[in-house]
């Protein structure tokens, strides 16, 4: 098996193959505008076009996946023997995706062939601890206590429940009074109007295999206890669980396999950060100490693997290390980095000067190269765009 295609070695121009046979934790790090989001998004069409029975889920902060829609220009490929091509994209929105994208692009995008797809967040899912982080009451508090009590009750009782049923119990509270009963039922009324919570719609919508799978993260605001944060602990323990049950069907000989996934998480310091709190840590963590066992890889792309928690990065075994030039970085990446290696690669990433220039680190060929990445083949933009600012129903 040849691997997925990532570009060419700087050194003798033949071809970089990265190692997919097994489910690997893949690091793809540089500074600003290096090209980290590029080499992730070639790493999925390698998966999309080699391994298509694996299953690809893309997180994506910035909302711009969807362009592996769109073929790339033919001349961005010259010199490479590389076709241009559109893959199968499938947009997962927690919330109405008219309200998120406005009904008119909304229309453009499935008119284009993406699909868009709501995703609604159960409140049943919710950890009672991942309830009093989002709401922004702390568990220590009175009304925090509050929230936490109803919450852990009704997990006891039940086990699905709307933002209805939380609000009754808290009604039903004997301890629940004052103002700290009065800013729970407010906080809850006003994360009724997120939208994201159950509702009208399909529940947890499908990631399938053979598409891009991507959680377009964009329409919420960044920060620690946001609302993507909770996406993404959901999302990913949804797949967990869904892969833990595949596991066991295999185990009884119900199923002939466990498939592969590759969660992406770009930026992924939002979600995995060394100094905050974030929802969505927990999550992603057990992800990467206890995912291969269930055939769970990841790809986790950052500006600053020092800013990512150093107990996620320890679990490591591949990086793809675009330039790099701030110290604590650099310390980060030598952390991970197996010792005969790492004075090569601290003098290297630094020299590297081309965009889409990289050190490929691999743990299990104990080898760095550089390499060129190669361009992608999706990209491109939609037809009809020209259209689209005639009409200027993108300004906004
Ligand atoms: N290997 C490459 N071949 C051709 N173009 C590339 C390559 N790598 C990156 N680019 C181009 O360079 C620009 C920046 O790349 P990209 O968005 O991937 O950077 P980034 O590191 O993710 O940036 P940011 O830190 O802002 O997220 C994009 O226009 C991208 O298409
Ligand atoms: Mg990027």
């Amino acid at each position: 098996m040849s691997g997925l295609f990532l570009g060419k070695e700087t050194a003798t121009g033949s071809p970089f193959f990265l190692d997919a046979e097994r489910p690997r934790v893949i690091l793809v790090c540089g500074k600003r505008g290096a090209g980290k989001s590029h080499t992730a998004a070639v790493f999925v069409e390698e998966v999309c076009a080699v391994r298509r029975d694996d299953t690809v889920v893309v997180v994506d902060p910035m909302g711009s996946s969807h362009s592996l829609a769109f073929p790339a220009p033919p001349e961005s490929l010259r010199g490479w023997n590389l076709k241009p091509s559109r893959f199968p994209v499938r947009v997962f929105v927690a919330g109405d995706p008219a309200r998120a994208y406005g009904g008119e692009v909304l229309l453009r995008m499935r008119e284009a062939g993406i699909e868009v797809l709501r995703l609604a967040v159960v409140p049943s899912e919710v950890a009672p601890e991942l309830w009093c982080g989002l709401l922004r009451l702390g568990s220590d508090t009175a009304a925090g206590a509050i929230l936490y009590r109803a919450v852990t009750s009704l997990r006891e009782k039940k086990s699905a429940f709307e933002l209805r049923d939380v609000r009754q119990a808290v009604f039903t509270d004997p301890l629940a009074v004052g103002e700290a009963r009065m800013v729970v039922l407010s906080k809850l009324a006003a994360a009724e109007q997120w939208g994201v919570f159950s509702g009208p719609g399909p529940g947890g919508g499908q990631f399938e295999s053979g598409k891009v799978n991507v959680v377009n993260l964009s329409i919420h605001e960044p920060g620690a206890g946001s609302l993507r944060e909770l996406v993404v602990d959901v999302v990913v323990r949804r797949l967990f669980s869904v892969w833990a049950q595949k596991k066991r069907a295999w185990e009884f000989g119900l199923a002939q396999r466990v498939p592969r996934l590759w969660l992406v998480v770009d930026e992924a310091h939002q979600f995995v950060p060394g100094n905050a709190d974030s929802l969505s840590r927990e999550a992603l963590v057990r992800w990467v100490k206890e995912g291969r066992q269930l055939n769970l890889g990841m790809v986790l792309v950052t500006q600053q693997p020092a800013a990512v928690s150093p107990e996620f990065l320890s679990q490591v075994d591949a990086v793809v290390a675009h330039r790099l030039t701030m110290r604590d970085d650099l310390e980060a990446l030598e952390a991970i980095s197996p010792v005969y290696l790492r004075e090569r690669l601290d003098s290297t990433v630094v020299t590297l000067e081309k965009r889409g220039e990289a050190v490929v680190l691999d743990d299990e060929k104990e080898e760095a190269r550089r390499v060129f990445v190669r361009p992608r083949r999706s990209g491109g933009v939609p037809t009809g765009r020209q259209e689209f600012r005639r009409e200027g129903a993108l300004t906004f």
